[in-house]
Order: structure tokens, then C-alpha cells, then sequence
């Protein structure tokens, strides 16, 4: 629940949010997928109703159980997507609407180039192994950058393993500066790192990779955080 003083301040603002993960089809029974939970997205959404937001949660796959909270919660709208051309297409239909968009989403980075109509067959395939072409997906999130209107907040997550010389929040300032976000949560994931797990952590920077806040606890926690920091860029904005 939100802090005290928290309560409502959200009130009258339209947000939209995404999580899960996107699936990708490669025939009619498989699919290429990630490990996202929707826990964070899904806790983004129901802390902002409970600050007062009209959101809709834009849902790709979510864990069972994980959703079931959502979609009894008055306030808030789930909105269904497989693909990452299916979560954009809604996403850029709700966020005409929206003061805010928050990209939790786990999106494919790529699909896969031909969907089979049917089950592939070893017996059709070559012997001891097969190739799948990919082609790189829109990214939803920079898309929502370039359309951004006039009041409108667009808040991107970074996923991150560290690791190769450069700290988490170097590469997120990187990220940052790429994606244009006005804020990016940057959380560092590794095998038994952020997906399943029911604790976060994550640094909150804005486009030009200055801190604005940064939370290490349950994912209700760090979706608090992040409110509060969209709400002081925005408050910061209309001065
Ligand atoms: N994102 C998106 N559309 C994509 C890929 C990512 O909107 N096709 C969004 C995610 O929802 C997230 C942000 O972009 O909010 C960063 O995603 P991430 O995977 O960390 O960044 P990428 O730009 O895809 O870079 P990489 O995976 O190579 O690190
Ligand atoms: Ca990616």
C-alpha cells in the first residue's frame, strides 16, 4: 500500500503500464520467451490505482496467480498482448491517452523470421540441427519517445547483468541516454537475479543519467519509489 502522504497523488492522471514477458511464435506449440514474472509491472500498476491513477495494464504473459490481483481491482483496466508487435500495438493506442507510460515489459528484442503454420517436424528438418532466423522487434519504448506529447512522462526499466568491466550504472546511463526515457529504472538480473524473485533492486536516472532515486526491496517498494520519482520530475517539469 502506499505511504501515508502518498495517498491520491496520483489522483486524476491516466497511466499506463506494461509487464510479463512477450512470446514469440515459432510454430503453433513453442515459443521463444524470458523469464519475466510480471510481478514488477503488475505492482507499478496496482500502487498507482491505489495512489489514485485511472491505469490500464497492458499484460503480456504474467505468471498464474500474479495477475489474478490486477484484474479485481477497481481503477484499473488489463489489456492482453502475446507478441512484442502485439504489446506495441496497444501500448500505442493507450498511450494517446496517458500522462504517464511505464515500460516494465520484458519485450522480445527479436521474432522469429517465419512462423511455421504447423509443428515443425524433425523428420522435415535437417539431421543433428536447425537455424532460426530472427528479426529485430520495433522498440516500443523509443517509438513512445519520438510520439511523446507535451506533459506526457515516458519510464523505461533496464534489465542488467554487470560484469564486463562496467558498472550497472554505467551501462544504464548509457541506456538512458539511448532510449531518451525522462526516467529509467536500472535493476541488476542474473540467474537468480530479479525475475522470480519477490525483491527488487533498482537505481531510478533520468535521461541525462543523474539519480533520482533508488529502492532495494519487495517490489511494492520499489514500484513506491518509482512513483515518487515520476512524481518529482514531474513536478520539477511544471515549475
Ligand atoms: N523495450 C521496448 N521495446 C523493445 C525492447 C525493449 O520497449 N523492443 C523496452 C523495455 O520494456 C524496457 C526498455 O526498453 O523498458 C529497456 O529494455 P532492455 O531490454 O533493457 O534494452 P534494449 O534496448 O532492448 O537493449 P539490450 O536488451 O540490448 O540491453
Ligand atoms: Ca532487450
Amino acid at each position: 500500500a502506499a505511504a501515508e502522504g502518498d495517498a491520491g497523488d496520483l489522483r486524476g492522471l491516466r497511466v499506463v503500464v506494461s509487464a510479463g514477458g512477450t512470446r514469440e511464435p515459432i510454430d503453433p506449440v513453442r515459443y521463444i520467451g524470458n523469464r519475466s514474472s510480471g510481478r514488477q509491472g503488475v505492482a507499478l500498476a496496482l500502487s498507482a490505482a491505489e495512489r489514485g491513477a485511472d491505469v490500464v495494464l497492458v499484460a503480456a504473459h504474467v505468471d498464474d496467480g500474479v495477475l489474478a490481483a490486477a484484474s479485481a481491482r477497481p481503477g484499473l483496466r488489463v489489456v492482453r498482448a502475446g507478441t512484442a508487435a502485439e504489446l506495441g500495438t496497444a501500448i500505442a493506442a493507450e498511450a494517446e491517452r496517458a500522462d504517464i507510460v511505464v515500460m516494465a515489459a520484458a519485450v522480445a528484442d527479436y521474432r522469429v523470421a517465419e512462423v511455421s503454420p504447423l509443428k515443425r517436424a524433425k523428420e522435415s528438418a535437417p539431421v543433428g540441427g536447425i537455424t532460426l532466423d530472427l528479426i529485430e522487434n520495433d522498440d516500443i519504448l523509443a517509438g513512445l519517445v519520438r510520439s511523446r506529447r507535451e506533459g506526457q512522462t515516458i519510464v523505461g526499466f533496464a534489465a542488467e547483468t554487470p560484469g564486463d568491466g562496467e558498472t550497472l550504472l554505467d551501462r544504464g546511463r548509457r541506456k538512458a541516454a539511448r532510449k531518451g526515457a525522462d526516467l529509467l529504472a536500472v535493476n541488476e538480473v542474473g540467474w537468480s537475479k530479479g525475475f522470480e524473485a519477490t525483491d527488487n533492486a533498482v537505481t531510478i536516472i533520468s535521461a541525462d543519467g543523474e539519480v533520482i532515486g533508488a529502492r532495494r526491496g519487495s517490489k511494492d517498494d520499489v514500484a513506491e519509489a518509482l512513483w515518487d520519482a515520476v512524481r518529482m520530475v514531474r513536478e520539477s517539469r511544471a515549475k
